[in-house]
């Protein structure tokens, strides 16, 4: 039966893309770049970077209050570190966001500031891979450049009934989004099937009816769709116990440190408290004071594992000297600059 199945052409999904394309913030949609008109290179960056690992609308607002305080790579290249940590906070992965800065500032002082327009050069410079490389390539500069994210995956799983789980389906599944990549819009394209991945051939549930691959699909044709891709199970995320020091001054300033950029939440504000480690923590309070339990852990899951931070908090006179951290006055201090495990903890704190 399934020889009988037309293959799929890029075409069908272009038509559909041309009548649905989402209206988002980075993007030309297809009307205006029959038009000749194409993206701000800077805009498609930042909006990949910002997108790996998130959606689309937790993206918006930090992608608006970014453009709006740096609207230009060379604006964002001079950037102090700490403002742009900041205006990151909460959207994880802070090893992104200082590759980000670096990137700007290559890009602003080895190039122009004009990213350069093919892959190979895109992939050369910081926090650039595979994915964002091809991605930038395709949008930007119309490369037929073949962009495989976790939507792509998905569709082309599905589109060929790929059984083989992730990740060792990838090769395959790569491959056979490259065969589908086409020569005439390949931005349009690559938009195209994230805009698919996105609305319709969705994780759960998908639209199989609406589809404009519904004809072609080999998973729609075999039932098979809504379990694809298969996925190989992931070893369980081990639990690290720690304790972060909430120390408020009798003047309201709140005791904060500033990480080292190496490693977890590199470069963020914080509280300070002890190393993160599956055993029970070492108390390290960073100011003499009379610590109190807040009964209450914040609770956050990064990448390989599960943190499980205790909350204490004191309150200090005037004139006693912290060993670590310093003390930040309240119009100084924004909450809305802490990574979100470290807000937790706040949340946790000012509630008592
Ligand atoms: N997800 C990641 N990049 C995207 C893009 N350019 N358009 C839609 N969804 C995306």
């Amino acid at each position: 039966m399934s020889r009988l199945r037309e293959s799929p052409s890029a075409d069908e999904l272009l038509a559909w893309y041309d009548r649905h394309a989402r209206a988002l913030p980075w993007r030309v949609g297809p009307a205006e770049r029959a038009e000749g008109r194409r993206p701000d290179p800077y805009r498609v960056w930042l909006s990949e970077v910002m997108l790996q690992q998130t959606t689309v609308a937790a993206v918006r607002g930090y992608f608006h209050r970014f453009t709006e305080r740096w609207p230009t790579v060379e604006a964002l290249a001079a950037a102090e570190d700490g403002a742009v940590m900041g205006e990151w906070a909460g959207l994880g992965y802070y090893a992104r966001a200082r590759n980000l800065l670096k990137c700007a500032r290559v890009v602003a002082s080895d190039h122009g500031g004009r990213f350069p327009d093919s892959a190979d050069a895109l992939r050369a410079l910081p926090g650039i891979g595979p994915y964002t490389a091809a991605a930038i390539a395709a949008i930007a500069f119309d490369r037929s450049e073949t962009v495989v994210d976790g939507n792509v995956e998905r569709v082309m799983a599905r589109l060929h009934d790929i059984r083989t789980p992730l990740p060792a389906a990838k090769p395959e599944l790569t491959e056979a989004a490259a065969r589908l990549t086409p020569d005439a819009r390949p931005g349009c394209y690559a938009q195209a099937v994230m805009d698919l991945g996105a609305t319709i051939c969705t994780p759960r549930n998908p639209a199989c009816g609406i589809c404009p691959w519904r004809a072609p699909c080999a998973a729609r044709a075999e039932g098979t769709a809504a379990g694809l891709p298969r996925k190989t199970p992931k070893k369980p995320k081990p639990v690290r116990h720690g304790i972060a020091y909430l120390a408020r001054r009798v003047d309201g300033a709140w005791l904060l440190e500033r990480r080292p950029d190496s490693g977890l939440l590199g470069g963020m504000l914080g509280w300070p408290g002890t190393d993160w480690a599956e055993g029970a923590p070492d108390p390290a309070p960073p100011i003499r004071a009379e610590w109190r339990d807040a009964g209450a852990e914040a609770r956050h899951t990064f990448t390989h594992f599960h943190l499980r931070l205790a909350i204490r908090t004191a309150l200090v006179p005037m004139d006693r000297a912290p060993e670590r951290g310093t003390f930040l006055d309240p119009e100084v201090f924004r909450p809305s600059e802490l990574p979100t495990v470290m807000r937790k903890a706040f949340d946790i704190a000012r509630k008592l």
